[in-house]
C-alpha cells in the first residue's frame, strides 16, 4: 500500500495512474474529496497532510510514503518549518512505514532568495531533510522546472494573442514532464532503486523561452512569438495580479539566473526509466488544451 500527499496535484495525479499500472494499492490525500475526481480504484483519504493527525490512520498498513513539501507546507501550529513533515514521518515510522520518497527542487542548495517557493511555504530543503533523518528509507527528487509552469506565466497571454512578452529571453529551462517526475518517483516508491539518492531531474533538452513559446505555438496551431519585456514591466504585472512584492523579486532573479545552471540536463531521467525523457514538444501537444481554455 502506497499513501501519495499532493495527490490531485501536477505530480501526484499521474503518480497515482503509474501506481495502479504497476499493481500498487494506493491511498490518496486530499482536502476535498468531493472536487477530488481521483481514479475510483485508489482509496481516496480525506485530510490535511499540514496536520498529520488527520492522516495517522490511513499510515497503517503503508509500504510507502510520498511527500510533497506544499501539501505539508509548514503545518498549521507555529514551530520549526518542518514541523508537519517531521510529524508525519514520525507517525508513518510507529506504523512501521518502510519508505519515503520526498519531492524535492534542485535548487535546494542555492540562496535561499534564490528559492522563491519559500516565500509560499514550500521548504523543499527542509522537507527533504527530515526525509533523511526519518529513520526510514528515503529518497528525495531534486526536480528542475516544472514543463507545467508555461501554463501559469503564459497561458493568459497566449488566449489574449499571438505575442507573449516577458523578461529574460536568454533564459533557459530544460522543462520536465510531469509524468517523467511521477515515473521516478513511483520506481522509488515500488523499489529500493533510489535509496539514499538525491537525483536531479530535468527534461530532455534545454530550451529558451522563445523556442519554448514557439513549440506551444505549433502544438496548438498559431505561430506564437516571445517579445522580451523589461523586468520591470514584468514585476509591475505580477504585483498588479496579486502577487507579493517579495515573491515576483524571487520569481525574476530565478529566472535571470536559470537556476543559476544555465542549460543544465542531467540525463538522470533516461539513467533511472531505461528510457529518454518526454520532450516539450510532446508535452505541449499533450496539453495543447491547457492553452486554448480562455481563446475568445
Ligand atoms: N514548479 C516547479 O518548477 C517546481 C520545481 C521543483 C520543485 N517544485 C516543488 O514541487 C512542489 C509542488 O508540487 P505540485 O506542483 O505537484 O503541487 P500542487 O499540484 O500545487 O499541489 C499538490 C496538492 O497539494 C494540495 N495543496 C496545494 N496547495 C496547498 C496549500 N497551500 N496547503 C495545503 N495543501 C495544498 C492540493 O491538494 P488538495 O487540495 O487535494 O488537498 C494540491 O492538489 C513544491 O514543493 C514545489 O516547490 C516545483
Amino acid at each position: 500500500m502506497i499513501l501519495v500527499t499532493g495527490a490531485t496535484g501536477t505530480v501526484g495525479r499521474p503518480l497515482l495512474d503509474l501506481l495502479l499500472d504497476g499493481g500498487a494499492e494506493v491511498r490518496a490525500v486530499t482536502r476535498d474529496p468531493a472536487s477530488a475526481n481521483l481514479p475510483a480504484a485508489v482509496h481516496t483519504i480525506e485530510g490535511d497532510p499540514a496536520r498529520p493527525d488527520t492522516i495517522a490512520h490511513a499510515l497503517d498498513g503503508v509500504t510507502a510514503l510520498f511527500l510533497n513539501p506544499r501539501a505539508v507546507g509548514q503545518g498549521a501550529d507555529p514551530g520549526p518549518v518542518t514541523a508537519a513533515a517531521t510529524r508525519l514521518l514520525g507517525l508513518a515510522r510507529e506504523r512501521r512505514v518502510r519508505r519515503v520518497v520526498a519531492l524535492s527542487a534542485l535548487n535546494v542548495d542555492h540562496d535561499p532568495a534564490d528559492q522563491p517557493s519559500r516565500l509560499r511555504g514550500e521548504y523543499n530543503k527542509e522537507v527533504e531533510a527530515a526525509a533523511a533523518a526519518s529513520g526510514l528509507e528515503w529518497t528525495a527528487l531534486r526536480s528542475g522546472y516544472f514543463a507545467t509552469n508555461t501554463i501559469g506565466t503564459w497561458a493568459a497571454q497566449i488566449a489574449a494573442g499571438d505575442t507573449v512578452r516577458g523578461p529574460y529571453a536568454h533564459a533557459s529551462w530544460a522543462p520536465l514532464h510531469e509524468r517523467d517526475l511521477a515515473a521516478v518517483a513511483a520506481r522509488a516508491l515500488l523499489t529500493g532503486d533510489l535509496a539514499g539518492r538525491r537525483p536531479v531531474l530535468t527534461g530532455p533538452r534545454a530550451l529558451t523561452q522563445p523556442r519554448m513559446v514557439e513549440l506551444i505555438g505549433a502544438a496548438i496551431g498559431r505561430p506564437l512569438r516571445f517579445e522580451e519585456a523589461p523586468p520591470e514591466a514584468a514585476r509591475e504585472g505580477m504585483v498588479r495580479s496579486g502577487m507579493p512584492a517579495a515573491l515576483a523579486d524571487g520569481f525574476l532573479r530565478l529566472q535571470e539566473r536559470s537556476y543559476l545552471q544555465h542549460d543544465l540536463v542531467s540525463g538522470e531521467v533516461e539513467k533511472i526509466l531505461g528510457r529518454p525523457g518526454i520532450p516539450f514538444d510532446q508535452w505541449a501537444a499533450e496539453h495543447a488544451t491547457d492553452f486554448r481554455t480562455d481563446a475568445p
